[in-house]
């Protein structure tokens, strides 16, 4: 069945040119067409350009929608999220505002230990049915793909559940996911007094099995003060490299440790926060494919400083934004929230704001030849927006636009 946008008001292409990324000056580069219209096929992308351009007779068979006073744009890809999560966090959140920080409540015992308590003895169908509730409120706010880490295990078998539990997700729900295996997440406690030994499991024994099963594309590391040093953390990399799982990295979250310049050193896809980046960090980021993802709502939610999007950018890096949806550190999926934080509080302007979003997020998780701009060929991911232009999405805040979502060239329902 064919699907045919007519009269959008302005359409957002994000245009690749073919390339995997946009960086720097690119990301300004978002191919907005004025009075357009895309035509799907099946769920691919068959041309998109102007109204005058389009010949009445291909949409003949096709299923019209009217996208006057609209604007239509590539689905958000949300390439950093710990979604998969069971328990709830309220008290800490109600702890940091009586001035307790993020810190210090992990170590009483709180934040990410405290989730896995929950995770652990939660059933996988239990933990399924929590994230099915997510997917749905994540497409509802017009994403439609979605990095989910495990983590929450910081064993091997509660490691396994959750990589199993997201790729059935995966091929049971909609939306598109992409597995992250995030065993070093934290010390689990039984590993308190040892952490070298919980090193070694990882290195030895869960990466070999999740990269040999392909439970996950991705292997990511905490290198953070009191979690993983940047040594530990390139030898996980380095494993997960050998093991087929493409490195990413929680990097420079909470106090500046160097995780920038092991994201180059070992060829990252992504390094992911930078609130602490260094102007070192920065400079060895900027020469490398590896995309700087920033996560806006993590420095909202936890009074945080930002991380310094202007200069990554202007460095010439490839900059993505994700929510980091999760319990601890950023309990919100709104991409569109994301653009308006990272516009008002990290300088960056509406259009790079979209392409992080989109095209830069998708090259965060290797599937920018398939998803996040609106290119015929691509796969018919696209959000048709109740706004007249592209820069409402982020200056009328704290709202949903979305109207509807197309996935694979289907219109959702809600
Ligand atoms: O990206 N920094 C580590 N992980 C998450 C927080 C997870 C949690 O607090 O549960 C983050 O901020
Ligand atoms: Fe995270």
């Amino acid at each position: 069945m064919n699907l045919a946008l007519i009269n959008i008001t302005q359409l957002v292409t994000v245009p690749s040119h073919g390339r995997r990324l946009k960086r720097g000056p690119e990301m300004s580069d978002i191919g907005v067409i004025d009075n357009a219209a895309v035509i799907i096929e099946d769920d691919t992308i068959k041309w998109c350009g102007r109204m005058e351009d389009l010949s009445m007779g291909t949409i003949k068979e096709a299923t019209v929608l009217d996208c006057l006073n609209r604007v239509v744009m590539p689905g958000f890809v949300d390439s950093h999220t710990h979604l998969l999560f069971a328990g709830s966090r309220e008290e800490e959140f109600a702890m940091r505002a009586k001035g307790v920080s993020y810190q210090e409540i992990a170590e009483q015992g709180g934040g990410i230990i405290s989730t896995v308590r929950h995770v652990r003895a939660a059933p996988k169908k239990d933990l399924k049915k929590n994230a099915r509730r997510w997917l749905h409120k994540l497409m509802q706010h017009g994403t439609t793909t979605v990095e989910i880490k495990s983590g929450y295990g910081l064993e091997m078998e509660t490691e396994v559940k959750m990589l199993e539990a997201i790729n059935e997700l995966n091929a049971e729900e909609v939306i598109s996911i992409v597995p992250t295996f995030l065993g070093a997440h934290a010390v689990p406690p039984e590993f308190r007094k040892k952490k070298a030994e919980y090193v070694r499991e990882v290195i030895d024994r869960m990466i070999p099995y999740i990269g040999s099963k392909r439970l996950a594309l991705f292997c990511d590391v905490f290198c953070e003060k009191g979690y993983f040093t940047p040594a530990e953390s390139r030898a996980i990399l380095n494993q997960g490299k050998h093991f087929n799982l493409a490195p990413k990295i929680h990097a420079e979250e909470l106090s500046a440790t160097g995780g920038a310049e092991i994201a180059a050193a070992v060829g990252a896809v992504s390094a992911d926060h930078l609130e602490h980046v260094s102007e070192a960090g920065i400079t060895a980021l900027a020469g490398t494919d590896t995309v700087a993802t920033l996560l806006p709502g993590v420095s909202f939610f936890l009074n945080h400083p930002y991380a310094p999007a202007r200069q990554l950018i202007d460095a010439g890096s490839a900059v993505a934004i994700a929510s980091d949806f999760n319990p601890g550190s950023c309990m919100a999926y709104n991409m569109q929230l994301m653009m308006t934080i990272a516009c008002t509080q990290m300088a960056m302007t509406p259009e790079e704001a979209l392409t992080a979003a989109t095209l830069n997020g998708a090259a965060a998780l290797k599937i920018s030849g398939q998803v996040g701009s609106i290119e015929p060929g691509k796969k018919a991911d696209l959000c048709v927006m109740n706004a007249p232009h592209y820069t409402t999405l982020a200056y009328h805040f704290g709202t949903n636009h979305l109207e509807k979502v197309v996935k694979k060239g289907v219109i959702l329902e809600f």
